[in-house]
This record gives C-alpha cells, sequence and structure tokens, in this order.
C-alpha cells in the first residue's frame, strides 16, 4: 500500500512545475545579485508568488510581501514564507480593505529598494501618500495590464519618479499568461463553483484584449456559443475574423448566459444591462478589479440579495428572475472558491521575467523615472529557458539567412 504524506511545504509540488524559476533560483543563489537588497512584493499570495518570493530571497534579498487583493491570500502560504528567515509577510488570511492599506504602509515604512507589484498598487501609495516616500526605491517590475497603465497614468500627470519595467507588455506574458492562463484558469473556476457545463451555453466576453480573447477562445473550445462586446475597432473586427459574434452590452445583454468581463475598465455591466437578462444569468470578472460590473447598481436592481453558495451571491429581481454574480465580482480565478490562479507552467514564464526586471533593476544604471519596455533579450532569455526545460529544440538561421534578412538588395545575397 501506498504511504500518504501531508506535504508540510506548500510550495513543493508547484516548485516540480516551474522549472524556470528553479533555474533562476540556483543561479541567483550562486551570483547573489540582490544581495543587501530590500524588495516589496504585492502580489496574489498563492503558491506560486511564495516560490518567486523564494528565489528572490535565495539570490540575497529580503523580502517583504503583501498582498494585492484581500481575497487572495493562501494562509498556508503566508505562515510558510513568513516563518523563513529574509521573508516578512505583512498579510493574512481575512483581511479587510482597511488591513490591506494598513499592509501596504507597514512594508513601504521599511523604504524597499525594488518593488514587484500587481496593479501597481504599492507603486501608486508611495508616490501618493505624503508620510511614504519613493526616496528608497530603484526602481519597479509590474506584472499585469492594470498596473502598466496605472504607471503610464502617473507618468502622463508627471508624477512618477521611479523607472518601472512593463514586464506585463512582453510578448511572453502577454501570449501566455494574459491569454492561456487566465483563460483557462477563469473558466475552469467558473464552472466548478457553479457546477455548470459551458457546452451549448451563451457566453458574453466584455473586452477583446489578451485576456478576453483567451476567455473567448477557451470558451468556444468548451462548445459555448461565444458574443464579444468590445469598445475598440480593431479589437472588435478581430474578435468578428475569431468567429464571434459581436454586439454591444446592451444587445448581449439580452441573450447571454454567462457574462465574463475582461477590460480592465469599469462599469462595463451596469442596471440597465442586468434589467435586460435572462433568468439564472451568471456574471463573473476577470479584470484587475471588482468595478467592471457596478455592483452598487445591481444591488440597487434587486429587491433581495444573498449568498446561495460559496462563492455565488444571487440578486433577485422584482419580476422574479435571479442574477448570479460569482466570486462577488472579482478576479474569478484568483478569489473564487476554487481558485488556484494561473497554472503553474504559465505562472513560472511570467515571475521568470519579474526576476530578470528586477536584476536588470540592479544591474543598470541611470534608467530614468517612467514605464519602460523589458529588453527583449530578457523576453528571450525566458523563451528559451522554457524551451529547454521543456525539452523542445527549435531551428536557428544560417548565415546566410541572416545576411539575406538584413540585406535591402537581397538578389545579391542568393
Ligand atoms: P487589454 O488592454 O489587452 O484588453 C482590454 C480590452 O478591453 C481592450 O481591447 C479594450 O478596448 C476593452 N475595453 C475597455 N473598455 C471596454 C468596455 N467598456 N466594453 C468593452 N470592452 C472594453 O488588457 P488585458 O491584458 O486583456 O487585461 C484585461 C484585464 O485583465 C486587466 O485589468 C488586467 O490587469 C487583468 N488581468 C487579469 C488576470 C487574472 O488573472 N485575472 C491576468 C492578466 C490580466
Amino acid at each position: 500500500m501506498v504511504e500518504r504524506h501531508h506535504a508540510e511545504d506548500p510550495l513543493a509540488r508547484l516548485r516540480e512545475r516551474t522549472p524556470v524559476l528553479g533555474m533562476l533560483r540556483e543561479a541567483g543563489a550562486e551570483d547573489r545579485p540582490f544581495e543587501g537588497a530590500t524588495i516589496g512584493v504585492s502580489s496574489h499570495l498563492e503558491p506560486k508568488t511564495g516560490i518567486f518570493i523564494e528565489t528572490l530571497r535565495d539570490a540575497g534579498a529580503e523580502v517583504l510581501c503583501t498582498p494585492n487583493d484581500p481575497g487572495s491570500v493562501h494562509g498556508d502560504v503566508v505562515s510558510h514564507l513568513d516563518a523563513q528567515s529574509g521573508i516578512t509577510a505583512f498579510a493574512a488570511p481575512e483581511m479587510s480593505e482597511a488591513d490591506l492599506d494598513r499592509a501596504h504602509r507597514d512594508l513601504l515604512d521599511r523604504e524597499p529598494d525594488l518593488l514587484a507589484t500587481d496593479g501597481a498598487e504599492l507603486l501608486a501609495k508611495c508616490h501618493a501618500d505624503p508620510e511614504l516616500s519613493t526616496e528608497s526605491v530603484v526602481g519597479c517590475a509590474e506584472q499585469t495590464t492594470s498596473g502598466v497603465s496605472r504607471a503610464r497614468a502617473m507618468a502622463d500627470d508627471g508624477v512618477l519618479a521611479v523607472p518601472v519595467f512593463a514586464v506585463n507588455h512582453t510578448p511572453m506574458k502577454h501570449w501566455f499568461d494574459n491569454v492561456h492562463g487566465t483563460g483557462e484558469s477563469a473558466l475552469t473556476n467558473v464552472m466548478l463553483s457553479t457546477n455548470t457545463v459551458l457546452a451549448g451555453r451563451t457566453v458574453v466576453v466584455a473586452g477583446y484584449g489578451y485576456v478576453g480573447r483567451g476567455v473567448a477562445t477557451k470558451a468556444r473550445a468548451l462548445g459555448a456559443d461565444t458574443v464579444v462586446t468590445e469598445v475598440d475597432s480593431r479589437k472588435a473586427i478581430r474578435a468578428h475574423m475569431d468567429g464571434h459574434r459581436v454586439m454591444p452590452m446592451d444587445e448581449a445583454a439580452e441573450i447571454g448566459e454567462l457574462f465574463v468581463t475582461a477590460t480592465g475598465n469599469c462599469h462595463v455591466i451596469r442596471e440597465r444591462h442586468v434589467r435586460k437578462m435572462n433568468d439564472g444569468a451568471m456574471l463573473c470578472n476577470v479584470g484587475h478589479r471588482d468595478i467592471e460590473v457596478a455592483i452598487g447598481e445591481l444591488a440597487d436592481a434587486a429587491t433581495d440579495v444573498r449568498d446561495v453558495e460559496e462563492g455565488i451571491t444571487r440578486y433577485s429581481l422584482a419580476d422574479g428572475r435571479t442574477i448570479d454574480l460569482l466570486a462577488e465580482g472579482k478576479m474569478v480565478n484568483l478569489t473564487g472558491p476554487y481558485s488556484q490562479g494561473h497554472p503553474a507552467a504559465v505562472m513560472d514564464t511570467t515571475f521568470a521575467a519579474m526576476v530578470l526586471a528586477l536584476r536588470e533593476l540592479v544591474e543598470t544604471d541611470g534608467l530614468d523615472a517612467g514605464v519602460h519596455p523589458l529588453p527583449e533579450r530578457l523576453d528571450e532569455d525566458v523563451a528559451r529557458l522554457k524551451l529547454d526545460a521543456l525539452g523542445v529544440e527549435i531551428d536557428s538561421l544560417t548565415d546566410l539567412q541572416q545576411r539575406y534578412l538584413d540585406a535591402w538588395q537581397r538578389d545579391e545575397i542568393v
């Protein structure tokens, strides 16, 4: 008989599935690029983030970590991290928004040298709060769409005082994490938490950026009839050419059975939409904040609001129809009852890019304050390491091919 042990280390199983981080961890333990530096990490405190944090610590950093969302804290991960030397967690499983604010301040009071953020919360806070300062901060690596757009807004306002690497905007992040990671993990959570099959259902996806495209593509692969709403004509035509029906939310509201918002914007689903929806329609969000569904308006439209199951809040309308909001409108793949975030294989490359971005910040002198693209060579390094880990080999250009591509008088080459 096989003897089963409960893992004492909640990260052990996932370490096997994050080989690129494993390689960077070994390299970092040898050359210790963060020796003497304090890194403030604000992200979903779940196992993959735990491995990222350990990787930074093994590379010499003192790591301070805090969640970016009170709903995505895994207590076992926090205890495991906090018990280790070189890591301090400012987090607890049942945090209120006020606790989270306090935790962010406590972390920033420790004057970190580097920030690694998901949503730019720590970055915005140390710039906005007169009691805090950006003085200690050498730079920041930001891993999500909303955080990069926030950092850009700070730069446009002329307040951004530190360099920020837009890790989200690398091909390796966009193509894999946003599309596949969020696409699969969001729908998995919806299906598990609602016990629903998506085949044959009408799924409305709001926003056809990287995330929305992933959600819509995966939903259709599962047999759903997919509808996309957009505000950008090029994204809308892309959705149309990819085979989804495209229409305004006012029309989609009448036919959808599951609505998934993925815009990074606010108030995409409003009271007037809800009033048109089918009985039993389900609403969820994968965008960064719980403001894509106008929850206050939903409550105003309802005669009764109650939690019917973990992660499902039912809004009853006066005519007897009910609408279910999943995960309180927060990111359903990260805060729903079955949430495990993105698969480890996906976060492996995202966090690897974050590690390389932080290394670049300490190793490069004179980076201006502002939002910078992550140098392409670093993104290529991540891809190469991932291919190595997967055992996948690719071709390389011959000298002749390179000369041909570099030339404009190509007939002289071949
Ligand atoms: P993106 O910028 O590529 O796409 C957003 C799309 O939404 C754009 O095409 C935009 O035109 C559209 N949009 C904006 N307002 C709209 C409206 N009112 N109605 C319909 N469409 C509208 O961004 P990306 O990378 O797809 O990310 C979307 C959101 O998902 C962001 O908030 C990002 O931070 C978040 N995100 C969440 C993850 C998760 O694990 N849940 C992982 C990665 C990103």
